[in-house]
C-alpha cells in the first residue's frame, strides 16, 4: 500500500489544498492521517525553515544540506513512527523537491543532491509522489507572497519543473502526474485514485 504520500509541484501548484482534501478522504475511510510539511514539522525543521525561507543568503551548498537536515528529523521524529503505527503520512513536499530544487534549479546535480539525502532517510522514501503541474507564470501568479526561493523568478521554476518531470519518467511507477490547471475537485478525484484506497 501507497501509505508513504509526497505531493510535490512547483510553488504555487496547490500542494495544500490538495493534501487537506486527501486527509480527509482517508480519514472519512477510517484511517489515521499524519501531515506534515517540508521543510519544518519539527522543532529542529521549524528553525530551519525560517533560515532557508526568509533568512539571510545561503550557497546552494549550504541550501541542500539544510534541507536535508530538516528532513532526517522528520523522518526520525514523525514518519517513521507514524508508518510504523500504520498511520498514512500525506507530506507537501519531500526528498523529490531536494531534487528538483537544488539538483536540477540550482543545478547541484540530482544524483548529488539524492546521494546526501540518503544516509538521513535511512530507507523512508516517498511510495507515491502526486506530481502537479503548472506553468512557471502561473505558479507565480497563484502566490500571495514568494519565499526566497519561491522568488527566483520564472527561469528557475521552469528549471525546476524540468527537473520534476525528468524525475516522473524515470520513475513512472512512483509517479502521477496531474495538470494542476483542472478543476480542484478533478485533480482530488485523480490523486484519491491513485492511492490505491478504494470505496
Ligand atoms: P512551501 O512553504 O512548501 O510553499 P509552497 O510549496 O507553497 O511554495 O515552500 C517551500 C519552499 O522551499 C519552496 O520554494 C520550495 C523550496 N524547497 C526546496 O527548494 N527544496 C526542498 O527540499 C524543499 C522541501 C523545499
Amino acid at each position: 500500500m501507497n501509505r508513504y504520500v509526497a505531493l510535490e509541484g512547483i510553488d504555487g501548484a496547490g500542494k495544500t489544498s490538495v493534501s487537506a482534501a486527501l486527509a480527509l478522504l482517508l480519514e472519512a475511510a477510517g484511517h489515521e492521517v499524519v501531515r506534515v510539511r517540508e521543510p519544518g514539522g519539527t522543532a529542529v525543521g521549524e528553525g530551519l525553515r525560517q533560515i532557508l525561507l526568509d533568512g539571510p543568503p545561503v550557497t546552494p551548498w549550504a541550501e541542500a544540506l539544510m534541507f536535508a537536515a530538516a528532513r532526517a528529523q522528520l523522518v526520525t521524529e514523525v514518519i517513521r513512527p507514524a508508518l510504523g503505527r500504520g498511520a498514512w503520512v500525506l507530506s507537501d513536499r519531500s526528498v523529490y523537491s531536494s531534487l528538483a530544487y537544488q539538483g536540477a534549479g540550482r543545478g547541484l546535480g540530482m544524483d548529488r543532491v539524492r546521494r546526501i539525502n540518503q544516509p538521513g532517510l535511512r530507507g523512508v522514501w516517498p511510495d507515491l509522489v502526486v506530481l502537479l503541474t503548472v506553468s512557471p507564470q502561473e505558479g507565480l501568479a497563484r502566490q500571495a507572497r514568494p519565499d526566497r526561493i519561491g522568488a527566483q523568478g520564472a527561469p528557475f521554476l521552469g528549471a525546476v519543473a524540468e527537473g520534476f518531470s525528468r524525475l516522473a519518467t524515470e520513475e513512472p511507477g512512483r509517479f502521477v502526474v496531474i495538470d494542476a490547471g483542472r478543476p480542484v475537485e478533478q485533480v482530488v478525484a485523480r490523486a484519491w485514485d491513485a492511492l490505491g484506497v478504494g470505496g
